[in-house]
């Protein structure tokens, strides 16, 4: 437990040092829906930035900076990360109405999952991550617990050489596992590799014990868990009971009533905080409206 603490403590102190002071908290009215979002170009393939000169790139416990690219992030979709379009201001909305929901009770750890596969938790965790991080009072802390198929370093561009299977298998030191890829005072724990019986993984004292000290080490810390689809795994009905809120990311358009009313009884002793309409209609011009 203590190397957890250490790692969060260190890596928290440099992201403070590091945060951008100009930024101010958003107020938006409540709206919960983003509409598809577009890639502005598709002209690179993801990758990183070089890696950093040694001693420069990692803190004497081993975090890294890996400083993820802006045309890599706009490709994505991790529109969030960009000032001023429409789809960030979804977003901020998404967050403004979570933060109503938390941060006067302590809540501050949270799960994003679906129905079923390929609806947009990972896109979604991803954006609302890098919004709450754009918070001068938070910092959060984004974790790949789709241990199926993790997948979330592929938005930001980074091949992780460790992530959370390892320290769930292998012991890895957690230290080793987070980045900071230069997006506020967001920390990112990366997956890794695909575990086959993951809810078993999932469903041990470890895993447990994992989400507990990352939520009560640091009450201004907001976690994000992108997690596998309720009806199609048992992760995420398994992580959901560890932490504070759930939020369910539907398609528009495709998931169905009863499967949401599906997911929704599978989750029903959970805190649902809230429900994130992901791809639906917005008239054209407004994809990209900027202020
Ligand atoms: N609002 C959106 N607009 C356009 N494309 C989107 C949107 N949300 C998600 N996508 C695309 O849909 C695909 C699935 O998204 P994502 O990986 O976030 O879903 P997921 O629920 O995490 O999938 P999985 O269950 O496989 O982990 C990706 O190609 C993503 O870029
Ligand atoms: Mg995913």
């Amino acid at each position: 437990m203590k190397d957890i603490s250490k790692a969060l403590e260190k890596a928290q102190k440099e992201q403070l040092e590091n945060q951008d002071k100009s930024q101010i908290p958003v107020k938006d009215p409540p709206v919960q829906q983003t509409g598809p979002i577009k890639p502005q170009s598709r002209e690179h393939e993801p990758g990183v930035e070089p890696a950093p000169p040694k001693g420069k790139g990692s803190n004497r416990q081993g975090s890294k900076v890996i400083k993820v690219r802006e045309d890599i992030l706009r490709d994505n979709r991790l529109m969030s990360y960009f000032g001023s379009n429409f789809i960030s201001d979804q977003y901020k909305i998404i967050k403004t109405k979570i933060l109503e929901q938390t941060k006067d009770s302590g809540l501050n750890t949270i799960l994003v999952t679906s129905a079923f596969k390929g609806e947009g938790k990972s896109l979604t965790s991803a954006n609302l991550a890098i919004s709450l991080a754009k918070e001068v009072v938070y910092t959060v802390l984004l974790v790949d617990a789709d241990l199926r198929n993790p997948s979330l370093h592929y938005l930001f561009g980074i091949s992780p050489q460790a992530g959370l299977s390892d320290y769930l298998l292998h012991d890895t030191p957690l230290p080793e596992l987070f980045i900071r890829p230069g997006i506020n005072k967001l920390l990112f724990l990366p997956g890794h590799t695909s575990i086959e019986n993951s809810s078993e993984v999932v469903s041990a004292p470890k895993m447990e014990r994992l989400v507990k000290e990352l939520k009560e080490r640091y009450p201004d810390r907001y976690v994000i868990f992108d997690s596998t689809p309720v009806i199609e795994s048992a992760d995420s009905l398994i992580l959901s009971k560890y932490v504070d809120g759930v939020v369910l990311v539907v398609e528009a358009g495709k998931t169905q009533k009863s499967e949401i009313k599906k997911a929704l009884k599978l989750l029903e002793k959970r805190n649902i905080i809230g429900l994130v309409l992901n791809k639906g209609e917005i008239p054209e011009k407004r994809y990209y409206r900027y202020y």
